[in-house]
């Protein structure tokens, strides 16, 4: 949901060709995000002149764009700052003028990037208009912009620092966001600040860091205001109040301490990297800071300065600079041709580094380390409610059975929107669950929010360490499924799958007349990856089915009940959003409550039949099925002798009722995959999708 990138070097020889590739390299790291357009800014030749290149489309048309220009890439700089963004468009289609950087004039004066959505543009857009400013965008980022320039044309005898405007800016505005601001008028700096989306700052230097955090500056809350105190811009503005907004100086109660200087007490070469997410920065350092909402980083001399936009006593007042534990070649495709594909075939690994160091299979204990001091007050709670989008959405569906039969409190499962929507009641002794792999999507945190402000304990299931739901809920799971990178969801999923299955058991351990249960799923739980690797061996067989059975079908649905409900669901999401057919997951039960008016002769079926307790009632939904000629596709375990030798089966081995949906999706992911293949579309970048959701 768009991509932002920085890079600003300090005493740090660059020519422009390098520069332009570290902003190209990031963005194609960052291009699962969004790849409606792409653009950067960066210095020009002579000072104070900024240069705008932007493209529609993916990065690499970007990269033809800037190949074939005229400007001179042997220019070398010593000191820069340039912005790199990948677009998933919210306001106004993909185009060269919607796409980022959005500036403020034609003289580039503002220059910004930005990831969310800022809600009241319409209204600072229209106020804006009305003094003159012109828009050349559809966006809502423009206003941001515009509004930059709006407040330093206002004060033209009062020094601003950089800081202070953009202060003056955010201020101003509603929504979510992560920006980054770079001015011809400030040449060589840049201001960052977050709001909803995510923000890191990578810091890479020669030398040791002398400091691990960088402390915050608490300034006295400032004015800056359009028209009078009591009433909002956009009141006043509609009012046609709008005045010269007012800049007090901020006083600074707590000054940095100098993190980037050398022992002699001079500026070293330091080079910064401001990014959406660690995948853009880890090929430069490892070392990362984390941004919260409401903070202001400003990068200017080789330092780094974070500032708080209000004062907030909750909110701690250093950032930590944290080592990153990602590699680079896990950010790679390798020998794979998609990302999607790697991670499918991941998942032997992913799902046992989802239990590494957790379930002792000897003892058959699981620990939780991340939970350990909220299991008694988990236990005791009323209900447990999960919360959660798109996939991870399904993952909570495909555990919600087993987690009420082990704990015995009842579950429910929502979609993170339709629970916002809905204002759920929430209440002190409720536990809510929130699962996400990218721990930024908007409505899974809004619903966070939601029930920390009513005192439910909040539990974040996330694979994104040091993302927004994994700082900010009160205890939680790594899911550690490596990155995701694949727009389309897949080890994420059954590491999801695992994590909650894990967490139901060790809430449950106190309860000695489910020991067998237990045992039971933590054998299963150990042939896991061996299992997984027997249905990746059948891929060869997905294929040929993808192609001769599927390929030019303008429907697929997926049937199944009980603990394969989800896996219908998920599989049909799969083939949807990366294979655009149209793909229906359906609960057997209902079947004949209306769906089966959809079967004939031409309807593809795939039917998931592996053994379990409602074997026979799926037995049943088959035979209605193949009464109406419907020509099922029927998923079983390897060892069902009972289905009849004419059928069409995709066979997979045989696990405990509650993990065999682990099993049973890699099938139709594989399957999804080699439609899109087949099809000739982008898996990993399918059409007007973006990987972390982080508007509403
Ligand atoms: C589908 C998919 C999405 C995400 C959803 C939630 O393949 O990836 O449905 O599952 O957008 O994202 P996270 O898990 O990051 O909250």
């Amino acid at each position: 949901m768009c991509g932002i990138f920085t890079y600003c070097n300090f005493l740090v020889e660059k020519d422009r060709k390098a520069i332009c590739d570290i902003l190209l390299n990031a963005l194609q790291r960052l291009e699962y995000r969004g790849y409606d357009s792409a653009g950067i800014g960066i210095d020009g030749d002579h000072e104070g002149e900024v240069i705008l290149f932007k493209q529609v489309g993916k990065v690499a048309a970007l990269r033809q764009l800037i190949d074939a220009s005229k400007v001179d890439f042997h220019k070398t700089f010593f000191a820069q700052c340039s912005i790199a963004h990948t677009r998933w468009a919210t306001h106004g289609q993909p185009s060269p003028l919607n796409a980022h950087p959005l500036r403020s004039d034609k003289n580039n004066e503002f220059i910004v990037v930005h990831n969310g959505i800022v809600t009241n543009s319409p209204e600072l857009r229209q106020v804006l208009q009305k003094r003159g400013y012109v828009f050349e965008s559809e966006t809502d980022t423009e206003a941001v912009a515009v509004l930059c320039k709006y407040i330093w044309d206002s004060q033209p005898s009062q020094r601003l620092t950089f800081t202070t405007l953009v202060k003056a800016v955010i201020k101003e505005l509603e929504g979510s966001f992560a920006f980054v601001f770079k001015s011809v008028h400030f040449p060589n700096e840049v201001v960052t600040a977050r709001r909803g989306s995510p923000l890191l700052i990578g810091v890479k230097t020669d030398k040791k860091l002398k400091v691990d955090f960088v402390d915050v500056e608490l300034t006295q809350d400032q004015e800056s205001k359009f028209g009078a105190a009591s009433a909002g811009p956009v009141a006043a503005a509609a009012n046609g109040m709008l005045a010269p907004p007012t800049m007090t100086q901020s006083k600074i109660e707590r000054q940095q301490s100098r993190a980037f200087l050398s022992d002699d007490g001079m500026p070293q070469p330091i080079e910064f990297f401001i990014a959406s997410d660690a995948s853009a920065v880890i090929e430069h350092t490892k070392r990362v800071l984390y941004l919260e909402d409401d903070d202001i980083a400003h990068i200017a001399e080789g330092e780094l300065h974070i500032h708080r936009l209000r004062r907030d006593d909750n909110i701690s007042a250093v950032r930590a600079i944290e080592t990153l534990e990602l590699e680079l070649a896990e950010i790679m495709k390798g020998k794979f041709d998609h990302f999607m594909q790697k991670e499918i075939y991941e998942q032997p690994e992913s799902v046992v580094n989802t239990m590494r160091g957790r379930v002792n299979f000897d003892t058959r204990k699981i620990t939780l380390g991340g939970l350990r001091s909220y299991l008694n007050v988990i236990r005791r709670c009323r209900r447990i409610v999960f919360s959660a989008c798109g996939t991870s959405y399904h993952s909570c569906l495909a555990t919600r059975a087993i987690f009420e039969e082990l704990t015995e409190i009842p579950v429910s499962v929502e979609l993170a929107s339709d629970f916002l929507d809905r204002k759920t009641p929430i209440f002190r002794d409720d536990v809510c669950v929130f699962v996400s792999q990218s721990g930024e999507t908007a409505d899974t945190i809004l619903s966070m929010r939601y029930c920390l402000e009513r005192g439910a304990l909040c539990v974040g299931v996330v694979n994104t360490v040091g993302s927004s739901i994994s700082r900010e809920s009160h205890c939680g799971i790594h899911i550690n499924a490596g990155p995701e990178i694949g727009v389309a969801s897949t080890k994420a999923y059954t590491s999801q799958y695992i994590a909650l299955i894990m967490m139901a058991i060790q809430l449950s351990e106190d309860r000695i007349s489910l020991t067998e249960r237990r045992n039971q799923i933590i054998d299963g739980l150990h042939e896991l990856p061996g299992q997984i690797q027997k249905v990746l061996a059948t891929d060869h067989l997905l294929q040929q089915f993808a192609k001769n059975t599927l390929a030019n079908s303008r429907s697929l649905l997926i049937m199944g009940r009980g603990f394969q409900y989800a896996t219908c669901l998920e599989g049909a999401l799969k083939i949807k959003e990366i294979s655009y057919m149209h793909s229906e997951g359906i609960l057997a039960g209902e079947l004949k409550h209306g769906p089966l008016a959809l079967i004939d002769e031409n309807m593809p079926v795939i039917i998931i039949m592996t053994r379990d307790s409602l074997y026979p009632k799926v037995q049943s939904a088959l035979s209605q099925v193949t009464a109406r000629k419907g020509q099922p596709i029927i998923i079983c375990n390897d060892d069902d002798d009972s289905i009849e030798p004419q059928m069409k089966t995709i066979r997979v081995p045989r696990s405990i009722d509650c993990l065999q949906g682990i099993l049973n999706i890699i099938p139709l992911q594989l399957l999804s995959y080699h439609l899109a293949i087949l099809n000739g579309f982008d898996v990993d970048f399918p059409r007007n999708l973006a990987k972390s959701v982080t508007v509403e």
